[in-house]
C-alpha cells in the first residue's frame, strides 16, 4: 500500500423519517458507500454513520394524520429506511436516529457552550398562526395565491408556477394548510445563533482546506458578501423535538439536532465498539471527517455546522462534499410519470447493483445534477457489466473447467497485457480517490474492452478444436481470468454482491485490503470452481413493471372532484381495529366566536355526551345539524382547543381544496347513537 493508513469517519445526510427512500435519496447513499468500500479496500481504517432525522413539523404532522404518535411513525419509517439501505448494499458502520439520548445529550451541550460564549440572543418575532390549530405554521404550511403571478394552492415562500420566492405575508388569500384557517400573526420569543461572530473562522475554514469544491466555495464567497444573518434555533410548542434546557414550551429546531445527530449515531457506535470518541470530535483530532450531501443543504453543512462545532470546542469537517439532484428521464421525478421511483418498487424488479453501477458511471466530484435515462441505464448495464466484464469469464471458465479440471495454467499468455492492466491501477486508484467515479468506470470499462480484443484475436474456442495446443489455450484462458480477477477487484466498491459471487467462482479475494494488496500476483496453478451465472441481463419487460408500479394517476386522469391524495400506507386488521366509530346524535349545534372554520356540536353517543369541534363551518348551518346522526371517532385523544376541549373527530369527506366542499358521513335512519361503525 502506497500511502499510509487513515482514521476516516464519512456520513451521508440524514433522511427524513416521514417518508420512503427513492432514487433521488440513493445517489447520495450510493456514493458515499462506494468511496467508503474502496477507502477499506485500500486498507484505510473508515467509519461510516448515518441516522434516520426523526425532528420536525412535518414528522408531527404526518404521525397525527396517520393517527400514531409521532414515535411510532419515525420507528416504522426507521426500519424501511434501514431494510433499503441494507437491501441496497450501502453498509453503514451505524444507523441512529436523531430522536436518541445520545443527541439530546450533544444538542443541550453544544447549545449550552454557545449560549455560555454569548452566541444566542434571544428576539421576539412576529410569525404566522393557525388559530384553530394553535400552532405556528412554518411557510411551507401555508398556501395562498402567488403575488406575483396569481397563481393558486401556492406555497408561503415560492411559487411553483412562476419561481417567484417571497415572504409568507406576501400571500393573497392565506390559508394553513393544516387547517384551512386564515393565518393571524403572532408574537414569539425565539432564540437566535449569531452566525455572524464565526464569520473570520468560516472564511479561514473556507480557505484552508483546500478540500471544498470549487462550485461550493464560490456559493460561500456569495453568502459572504451577501452577509451572514443571525439563524434562529427554536420553535415553539407544539413541536416534536428536544425541549431547550430551562425554556418550557421552546424547542430546538430540526436543523439545530439534524447535523448533530451524525456525532449522536458516531457516539453510539464508539459506546458498542469501544472507539475513542474525541480522537474524531476533538479538537486535536487528526483523523479526517466528511460530509456527502446534496446541494440543497450546503448552507447548514458549510455555514451553521461548522460555527456550531468551532463555538463549542469540537473540530471542524476535512470536508463536505456536495452532488447535484437526480432527474429520471431528463425530468423531475413525477409520481404521474412514473419516474417518482422508490427504493423498494426498483428492488422489488431490479438488482440494486444495476444502478449503483449506473450512478458510478454518471458520478464526479463536481456539484452537477445527473439523469437516470432508463433506456441509457438499460443498454449501459447490459453492455458494460453483462457484455463486457461478465462476459470474459464466460468465454474463458468453460474451458479451464472441461479440459484442465478447474486448474489455472502456470503461465499468462500474454504478461505485457497483464501488466498493462496493473500500470493502469494508479490511475483507477486516484478516480476513485478523488470521487471522479464516472472516469474511473471508463478506465475499468476500457481495459474490459482489450480484455475481449485479445480473446477475440486468439480465439481460445479455435484453439481448442486443434491438437497438440492444450497449453496454450490454457494460458490464455489463465490470462482472461486474471484479467477478470483485476476487473472486479476494481469494480469491487461499486458491486459488492458481484464481487463476492466472483470470489467463490474463482476462490481468491476480491475488494478486501487483501485483494487490492496484491493486485498484481496472479492467480497460476490455481483451483477456481465452475462458472454459474454471475449476472442477468435487464430485460425491458423489468423496467416497465418497475414504471407501472410507480405510477399514480394524476390530476387530469383522475378527474375534477377526485382528490389527488396517494392512498396512505397499507396497515393491518388490527390497527384499523383500534379506531372506535360510533353513530353519534347532533343534540345541538353552534358557531364558535372568533372561529373562521369551526362549529361546536354537541353529540349523543348512546349514554355519553360529548363535545366536539368540527371544521365544517362552511358546508353546514348548525341549526339544520340538530337531530342528523353523524360518525365519531370515539376513542381519539382528546385536544385542548382555544375554545374548549374537543373530545372526538367527526367523519366527513373532502378533496385537497376548499372549494370541492365537506361531507359529513351519515349512517342509514334507523342507525341507534352508539352503535359501532365497522
Ligand atoms: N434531513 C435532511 C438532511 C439532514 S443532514 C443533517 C434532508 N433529508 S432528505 O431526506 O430530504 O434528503 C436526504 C439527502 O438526499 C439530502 O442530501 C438530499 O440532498 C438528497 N436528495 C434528496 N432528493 C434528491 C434527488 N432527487 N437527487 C439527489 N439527491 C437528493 O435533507
Ligand atoms: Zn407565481
Amino acid at each position: 500500500m502506497t500511502d499510509d493508513r487513515r482514521n476516516i469517519l464519512v456520513t451521508s445526510a440524514l433522511p427524513y423519517a416521514n417518508g420512503p427512500i427513492h432514487l433521488g435519496h440513493l445517489v447520495e447513499y450510493v456514493q458515499t458507500d462506494i468511496w467508503v468500500r474502496f477507502l477499506r479496500g485500500r486498507g484505510h481504517n473508515v467509519y461510516y454513520v448515518c441516522a434516520d432525522d426523526a425532528h420536525g413539523t412535518p414528522i408531527m404532522l404526518q404521525a397525527r394524520k396517520e393517527g400514531i404518535s409521532p414515535e411510532e411513525l419515525i420507528e416504522q419509517i426507521g426500519i424501511q429506511h434501514r431494510e433499503d439501505f441494507d437491501d441496497f448494499q450501502v453498509q453503514f458502520d451505524h444507523y441512529h436516529t436523531t430522536h436518541s439520548p445520545e443527541n439530546r445529550h450533544y444538542s443541550e451541550y453544544i447549545y449550552r457552550a454557545l449560549a455560555d460564549r454569548g452566541h444566542i440572543i434571544q428576539r421576539t418575532i412576529r410569525q404566522a398562526y393557525d388559530p384553530d390549530e394553535e400552532i405556528f405554521l412554518p411557510d411551507r404550511f401555508i398556501r395562498g395565491t402567488c403575488p406575483r403571478c396569481g397563481a393558486q394552492d401556492q406555497y408561503g415562500d415560492s411559487c411553483e408556477s412562476c419561481s417567484a420566492t417571497y415572504a409568507p405575508t406576501d400571500l393573497k388569500d392565506p390559508v394553513s394548510a393544516i387547517s384551512g384557517a386564515t393565518p393571524i400573526e403572532r408574537e414569539s420569543d425565539h432564540f437566535f445563533v449569531k452566525l455572524a461572530d464565526f464569520e473570520s473562522m468560516l472564511k479561514d475554514w473556507t480557505g484552508s482546506t483546500g478540500k471544498l469544491q470549487p462550485e461550493v466555495r464560490n456559493k460561500l464567497e456569495e453568502w459572504f458578501t451577501a452577509g451572514l444573518r443571525d439563524w434562529d434555533i427554536s420553535r415553539d410548542a407544539p413541536y416534536f423535538g428536544f425541549e431547550i434546557p430551562d425554556q418550557p414550551g421552546k424547542y430546538f429546531y430540526v436543523w439545530l439536532d439534524a447535523p448533530i445527530g451524525y456525532m449522536a449515531s458516531f457516539r453510539s457506535l464508539c459506546d458498542r465498539e469501544g472507539i475513542d470518541f474525541d480522537s474524531y470530535w476533538g479538537v486535536e483530532s487528526t483523523a479526517e471527517l466528511y460530509h456527502f450531501i446534496g446541494k440543497d443543504i450546503l448552507y447548514f453543512h458549510t455555514l451553521f455546522w461548522p460555527a456550531m462545532l468551532h463555538g463549542a470546542g469540537f473540530r471542524k469537517p476535512t470536508s463536505v462534499f456536495a452532488h447535484g439532484f437526480l432527474t429520471v428521464n431528463g425530468q423531475k421525478m413525477s409520481k404521474s410519470r412514473g419516474t417518482y421511483i422508490t427504493a423498494r418498487t426498483y428492488l422489488n424488479q431490479l438488482d440494486p447493483e444495476y444502478l449503483r453501477y449506473y450512478f458510478a458511471t454518471k458520478l464526479n466530484s463536481r456539484v452537477e445534477d445527473l439523469d437516470l435515462n432508463l433506456d441509457d441505464f438499460m443498454q449501459r448495464v447490459n453492455s458494460d457489466l453483462v457484455g463486457k466484464v461478465v462476459n470474459i469469464a464466460s468465454r474463458c471458465a468453460g474451458f479451464i473447467s472441461r479440459r484442465f479440471d478447474g486448474e489455472l495454467g502456470a503461465r499468462l499468455s500474454d504478461s505485457n497485457l497483464f501488466d498493462d492492466f496493473i500500470k493502469g491501477n494508479a490511475t483507477i486508484i486516484g478516480a476513485y480517490e478523488a470521487r471522479e467515479f464516472s472516469r474511473a468506470m471508463r478506465e475499468i470499462m476500457a481495459f474490459a474492452d482489450r480484455a475481449n480484443q485479445y480473446l477475440n484475436a486468439q480465439q481460445p474456442w479455435a484453439i481448442a478444436r486443434e491438437s497438440g495446443k492444450e497449453e496454450q489455450l490454457q494460458a490464455i484462458c489463465t490470462l482472461g481470468l486474471n484479467l477478470f480477477r483485476l476487473l472486479m477487484i476494481w469494480l469491487s466498491p461499486v458491486v459488492p454482491m458481484l464481487a463476492t459471487r466472483t470470489e467463490h467462482f474463482l476462490n481468491c479475494p476480491i475488494g478486501s485490503p487483501e485483494s487490492w494488496k496484491n493486485l498484481d500476483r496472479p492467480l497460476l496453478d490455481h483451483r477456481i470452481e465452475k462458472f454459474t451465472r454471475l449476472l442477468d441481463r435487464i430485460e425491458p419487460s423489468d423496467i416497465d413493471a418497475m414504471i407501472k408500479d410507480s405510477t399514480e394517476p394524476d390530476n387530469a386522469d383522475a378527474g375534477r372532484h377526485l382528490s389527488a391524495e396517494p392512498i396512505n400506507p397499507e396497515i393491518s386488521i388490527d390497527n384499523f381495529g383500534k379506531i372506535d366509530l360510533r353513530v353519534a346524535l347532533v343534540t345541538a349545534a353552534t358557531h364558535v366566536e372568533g372561529a373562521d372554520k369551526l362549529l361546536q356540536l354537541t353529540l349523543d353517543i348512546g349514554g355519553e355526551t360529548r363535545n366536539v369541534f368540527a371544521g365544517i363551518k362552511s358546508a353546514y348551518d348548525p341549526e339544520k345539524l340538530i337531530g342528523r346522526k353523524v360518525v365519531l371517532v370515539a376513542n381519539l385523544a382528546a385536544r385542548k382547543m382555544r375554545f374548549g376541549l374537543s373530545q372526538g373527530m367527526v367523519l366527513a369527506a373532502s378533496g385537497t381544496n376548499d372549494n370541492e366542499g365537506i361531507f359529513l358521513i351519515e349512517p342509514d335512519t334507523n342507525a341507534e347513537p352508539g352503535m359501532r361503525v365497522r
